[in-house]
């Protein structure tokens, strides 16, 4: 398994501590965690379990049941393909599929390069530009599929 450096054993250490007087500080530290180094692998949840004395099973359950922890890292760029009923009506399936088809990921992973994660989402609360697609927090509305290609092609060109 691999070691965590000793600067995320210290970042990790100090979000426990914060939640040293709470009662039932689990998902505050995995809330902190998962914002602050951006994923959960399994090397920090038994930092977690030996700081906080939860069993990892225990911890472990919590990561993979909400689907907003991630126990891998995430992409520089997060595609998030908004498939709630009014974007999934004007077409969001197709617009998820042909990013999954260009980058070559399915919904909820990440490409080799760290580049792109995809992810399928609910309602952004942008029904109004249906469909919509969030990345890294800006909307792009009324996605067409052959709007695809370009919307990478321009975030590629950003990352370099
Ligand atoms: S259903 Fe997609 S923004 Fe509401």
């Amino acid at each position: 398994m691999a070691r965590l450096s000793d600067t995320a054993q210290a970042q990790i250490i100090a979000i426990c501590d914060r939640y040293n007087d709470e009662k039932t500080p689990l998902m505050m530290i995995l809330s902190d965690i998962q914002k602050e180094y951006g994923y959960i692998p399994l090397e920090v949840q038994e930092l977690v379990s030996d700081k906080t004395g939860i069993p990892v099973a225990e911890i472990y359950g919590v990561v993979t049941f909400y689907s907003f922890f991630s126990l891998k890292p995430k992409g520089k760029y997060i595609i998030g393909c908004c498939l709630g009923t009014a974007c999934y009506v004007k077409g969001a399936q197709q617009i998820i599929d042909k990013f999954s088809d260009i980058l070559g990921i399915k919904p909820g992973e990440t490409t080799e390069d760290g580049l792109f994660t995809l992810d399928a989402l609910r309602c952004l609360g942008a029904c109004g530009i249906a469909p919509a697609v969030s990345i890294n927090g800006k909307v792009y509305p009324k996605v067409e599929v052959n709007q695809v290609q370009g919307i990478i092609d321009e975030l590629k060109g950003g990352a370099n």
